[in-house]
């Protein structure tokens, strides 16, 4: 070892021992006779003195380093004068006899510390440096400590961790593949995998019973904080279960991560049906750490003569309590917000509930004192309270109200990053419309099974309407994880790829060997997957899973530091039998 000790461990008790730290020089102070230099490795940072007087040439020697030197330094342990009880070494300083310089560096396009003066970009092209700063380097080994804490609890629950391919085969349901192209296949492709979903049914098929894995899934999808095109699942399977088997297992080990790593302990996760979750929140993952939930309008709203409600499918509203006091610009700003092309709304409507008992708001042209009481019973509001309501299609209106309770969430400071609220969401429709392509989609996925109460009845009259065994876990508004009862039965399995629009044919040609495996005496099974970077981003109180990936994308999916994509020689092309388009003929 060119060590004996790490920055981050001594202490008074070990003053006057000899020692030899490693590390890069974080900081060199020159005070005119001595100098101060802060060594920083992983461990955290000790201070090392170089008196004039001690030794005139290794203090000549402290004045030539400079950031990010790499040191070994040999010295005594020493009290310090002047104490930093800001740090766990800030005790002790090294009074030192001889500096090795390792090796020397440039000096950093930015300065490594938490606050660093480095934008997004360049932090990313120098991501080794980025990487040295204690925040980020705190974010990886809570990774690390939440990974072995997966890891034996699911062992200790008899999970086997079992490897899937990363070559697999191209399936088009669900978001874009990443392709492969095979050299000893010409012109044939393999995709990497979304999620290892049909291998880890296929291994339920040869009965391996309890199946994890902590595993790299890539897509081809648009990105945004919580996205990136290649994420890691804790990926889990589980073989003569039910929902509810499901749920009890993952919420427990939920459940164990928290107490464990920030010893926070949790009664039942509560849980509310999909249906519920868009009525009362507008969105399948609502954000439960605050309550204004939506109250629907329309019998109170309608029949006064204001065309926008009278007109609109739905009128539904937030009760923010104590804000009534509101000023005209406020409220304009909240207007704005909802007109952002992101939410789309056309407008908002505003009531105060005023101290005084009266009402003020911007349909009073329509709407009597009386009428305006309606509203305010309906909505349970007091005096003081300010009501925003806004009208539309359901679905459409559901979402924008519900950006505007996001936002009022915000305004109001109720959504502490560590104020913890956890919900399963349960009882998803099996399949979602897509209008463009005029054509059901699997909500979930297609090996999702039905309610057995919807099926096989609606699947024929009503596809939309049939509620699948899916369930998602919801943590402050964030979709961390989400699964499924799985179909198990190969009449099924081909009625959902019909549902879906496929012929028999082309569901064979692309599930063909899934559907051969339920051939073969496939077991009930169900799992789900959590998304373990927003796991880590959620116990850290982050939104952006970036600073929890030690090398990540950019949101056009680039990787900066090697500048990945790129292009590849001809001769590569040629053996994969490839050949570029020019881009403006694509
Ligand atoms: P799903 O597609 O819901 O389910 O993914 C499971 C969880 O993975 C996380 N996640 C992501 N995290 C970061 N970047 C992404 N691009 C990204 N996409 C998804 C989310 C999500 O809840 N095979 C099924 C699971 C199952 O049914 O067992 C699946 O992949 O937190």
């Amino acid at each position: 070892m060119l060590r004996t000790k790490t920055c981050g461990e001594l202490r008074i008790d070990d003053c006057n021992s000899k020692v030899t730290l490693c590390g890069w020089v974080q900081k060199v102070r020159d005070l005119g006779s001595m100098t101060f230099i802060d060594l920083r490795d992983r461990y955290g940072i000790t201070q090392l003195v170089c008196n004039v007087d001690t030794d005139k040439n290794l203090y000549e020697q402290s004045k030539t380093l400079s950031r990010e030197y790499v040191l070994q330094v040999t010295g005594t342990v020493r009290e310090r004068s002047n104490k930093n009880k800001n740090i766990p070494t800030g005790d002790i300083e090294i009074e030192v006899s001889q500096i090795n310089v390792l090796n020397t560096a440039k000096l950093p396009p930015f300065t490594i510390e938490d606050n660093t003066d480095g934008g997004d970009e360049l932090r990313m092209k120098y991501r080794y440096l980025d990487l040295r700063r204690p925040v980020i380097r705190k974010n990886l080994e809570q990774r690390h400590r939440l990974a072995q804490l997966i890891r034996n609890y699911l062992s200790d629950e008899n999970f086997l961790e079992i490897e899937t391919p990363f070559l697999i085969r191209s399936t088009p349901e669900g978001a874009r593949d990443f392709v492969v192209p095979s050299r000893m296949n010409p012109n044939q492709f393999y995709a990497l995998p979304q999620s290892p979903q049909q291998y880890k049914q296929l291994l339920m098929v040869s009965g391996f019973d309890r199946y994890f894995q902590i595993v790299k899934c890539f897509r081809d999808e648009d990105l945004r904080a919580d996205r990136q095109p290649e994420f890691t699942q804790i990926d889990c399977e589980m073989s003569f279960v039910e929902q509810e088997d499901v749920l009890n297992m993952f919420e427990g080990l939920i459940k164990h991560l928290f107490e464990k790593e920030k010893g926070i302990t949790f009664d039942k996760f509560p849980r509310m049906t999909w249906q519920d979750a868009m009525k009362y929140y507008g969105s399948d993952k609502p954000d439960l750490r605050f309550d204004m939930k939506f109250t629907e309008l329309n019998d109170v709203a309608k029949g006064k003569g204001f065309s926008v409600f009278d007109d609109a499918e739905l009128v539904v509203g937030i009760c923010a309590k104590g804000c009534a006091g509101y000023t005209r610009k406020q409220l304009d700003a909240l207007t704005e917000f909802v007109k952002r092309p992101q939410v789309g709304a056309k407008g908002l409507v505003y009531i105060k509930y005023n101290e005084d008992g009266t009402f003020k708001s911007s349909i009073d042209k329509f709407y009597s004192q009386e009428d305006l009481m309606k509203f305010a019973d309906k909505f349970g509001a007091d005096k003081g309270d300010l009501m925003l309501v806004m009208s539309g299609k359901t679905m459409q209106v559901r979402t924008q109200l519900c950006a505007l309770r996001l936002e009022m969430g915000t305004q109001l400071n109720l959504r502490d990053p560590f104020n913890y609220a956890v919900t399963w969401v349960t009882d998803f429709p099996l399949l979602e419309w897509n209008e463009e392509d005029q054509r059901f989609y699997a909500m979930h996925h297609p090996f999702t099974a039905p309610n057995p109460e919807d099926y096989p009845e609606m699947l024929d009259k009503d596809p939309g309407k049939v509620r699948a065994w899916a369930y998602d876990l919801v943590i402050n508004g964030t979709e961390v994880g989400g699964g499924s009862v799985r179909i198990h039965n190969r009449d099924m399995q081909m009625r959902m790829f019909e549902a879906l629009g496929f012929t028999k044919e082309a569901a064979l040609a692309q599930f063909g060997f899934l559907m051969g495996a339920f051939e073969y005496g496939a077991p009930p099974h169900a799992g789900l997957a959590f998304g373990f970077d927003r796991l880590c981003a959620i116990f850290a109180g982050a939104d952006s899973i970036r600073d929890f990936i030690a090398f990540p994308k950019n949101n056009s999916g680039r990787d900066l530091m090697s500048d990945s994509p790129n292009y590849i020689d001809q001769k590569q092309l040629d053996e994969l039998y490839l050949s570029l388009v020019p881009v403006e003929k694509q």
